[in-house]
């Protein structure tokens, strides 16, 4: 009796927490959500979660409203390695939105051009439509496994009736020939004098069920296949705009007979190849690219990673500044709201929201040109990290360095674990190195990980077998480490 209703209520909260996963996390549950990963950072986390779940909230406002709510942008400022980035990736992934990241330097390089800064947009576009083609193809799935299961089958036993035995399913265009001919196209010797096919019929469902039993998964077919190369064009002289590349270049590659091209394969591997093709079949690209802008424009997050790089430091003036503004500007009609074409179509950008991070060390928010200033309303200060926070770094998050060792030794059959006062030691080691040397924030215990455990990863399996339990105590991080760290010349090279 217990077992049903503790079943039935994991099941509840599993579902309950599946759709709310999806669709509705609030704030605190993101932040939770959050925690799991990045120590610290609370104000930062607050903010992300409230402007995650207003693009929730301004869904389901009254129509009138949902045109006027802009997202608030946010912009955060922390010193390098203290979980910016790593909190928009998170963000991302619990929001399951389109999602991009862009460093801001890069529009700065040698050759830029202002419409360099659109391909943030048509990235994130390009984004949402492969969420969206999964989740089709997902749905299609079963339909286009019966389909190409058909057709192996009339590589295998072409059916005496083309037309009798799956008229509902689309024909292929893929024409099959048989490799091992005698072998297979011969039925079997008629037990009974039976009409042919009959016979045809059963020996085809014999396969049949060979096939699903994964009995024939390693015999060779040969399958037409249509090969997608579309043709690259250069094109001579005057400039031409992206989009317009996109669509000559995707007219072309329409224009052009598809050539096609003989595959020999085994079952396996041509079973994978025919699923991509017909699954692509089954979607309706229009309906892909229409839902794909949508959810772009309405949950799209495009994070602007090194915006302090764009930023004029201490107004010099000439040189390289010009072409920094020159970025923010273009960066304005994107962040503010703006109309950006892609091959999908046009996205309308009001509803993206924006986050833009930087360390600002040498610039400060106020060298951003007033404009962009405004366009990012929310700032969030993020803290430099501890030693208590390195040391539940290395302890707390789900992919934390001495997890991610612990499954790299696991693969040898090694076990692995840290002493509490090793953890402690090790957190000790890395916040004193980032104040002597240089603060590279969390990423130095990157450093010191790998210093530490480097002789291991190298004596496993030769030196240190398969079932060797590897403890790390407090004594064997002193002894490996702190030579260096006294001297400073060295843990400036190494660690
Ligand atoms: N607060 C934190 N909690 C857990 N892990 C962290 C935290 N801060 C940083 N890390 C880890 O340190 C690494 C670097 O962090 P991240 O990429 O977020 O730095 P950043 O703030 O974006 O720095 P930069 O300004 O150099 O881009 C990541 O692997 C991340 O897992
Ligand atoms: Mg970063």
């Amino acid at each position: 009796m217990k077992l049903p209703t503790f079943l039935r209520l994991f099941c509840k909260n599993f579902i309950a927490f599946m759709s709310s996963q999806l669709d509705k996390l609030t704030p605190r549950e993101i932040v939770a959500e959050l925690d799991k990963y990045i120590i610290g950072q609370h104000d930062a986390k607050r903010n992300v979660a409230i402007a995650l779940r207003n693009r929730w909230r301004r869904m389901n406002s009254i129509p009138e409203m949902q045109k006027e709510i802009i997202p608030n942008n946010i912009l955060m400022i922390g010193a390098t390695g203290v979980g910016k980035t790593e909190i928009a990736r998170r963000l991302a992934k619990i929001a399951n939105a389109p999602f991009v990241k862009v460093e801001a330097s890069k529009f700065t390089e040698v050759g830029y051009v202002g419409r360099d800064v659109e391909s943030m947009v048509r990235d994130l576009v390009e984004q949402a439509v492969n969420m969206v083609k999964s989740a089709k193809k997902e749905e299609v799935k079963q339909k286009a496994q019966e389909i190409v299961e058909d057709m192996i089958l009339d590589v295998l036993i072409p059916p005496m009736y083309p037309n009798t035995s799956f008229q509902n399913t689309p024909r292929a265009n893929v024409g099959f020939e048989i490799k091992d001919d005698n072998d297979v196209v011969q039925p079997p010797p008629p037990v009974t004098s039976m009409p042919d096919h009959e016979l045809n019929e059963r020996t085809r469902n014999r396969f049949r069920e060979k096939l699903k039993a994964g009995e024939l998964e390693n015999r060779k077919i040969e399958i037409d296949m249509q090969s997608s190369s579309s043709p690259n064009i250069g094109v001579m002289g005057g400039p031409i705009d992206d989009v317009s590349m996109m669509n000559l270049q995707e007219m072309l590659g329409n224009m052009m007979p598809k050539r096609s091209k003989k595959r020999k394969l085994t079952i396996a591997d041509a079973r994978k190849i025919l699923l991509e093709e017909e699954a692509a079949k089954l979607i309706d690209m229009d309906e892909v690219k229409e839902e794909a802008i949508r959810k772009a424009e309405d949950l799209g997050i495009i994070f602007i990673d090194e915006i302090d790089k764009i930023a004029n430091s201490g107004g010099k003036g000439g040189g390289p500044d010009v072409s920094r503004e020159g970025v923010q500007r273009d960066l304005l009609p994107i962040v503010e709201g703006s109309t950006v074409n892609t091959k999908y179509g046009p996205i309308k950008t009001d509803h993206i929201l924006f986050v833009a991070a930087g360390a600002f060390h040498v610039s400060k928010p106020s060298d951003l040109i007033p404009e962009l200033q405004g366009r990012f309303p929310i700032r969030v200060e993020l803290q430099s990290l501890t030693e208590d926070d390195f040391y539940l770094i290395l302890k707390e998050p789900r992919n934390s360095l001495t997890r991610q060792y612990h499954a790299l030794m696991e693969a040898e059959g090694v076990e692995l674990s840290f002493q509490d006062e090793a953890l402690r030691e090790i957190a000790k080691l890395a916040f004193t190195i980032n104040s002597d040397v240089e603060n590279i924030g969390a990423r130095r215990l990157q450093t010191v990980m790998s210093t530490l455990l480097n002789d291991f990863m190298f004596d496993i399996p030769d030196v240190i077998g398969a079932n060797a339990h590897v403890v790390v105590t407090k004594e064997l991080v002193q002894e490996r480490l702190s030579g260096l760290v006294k001297n400073r010349d060295l843990s400036q090279y190494i660690l």
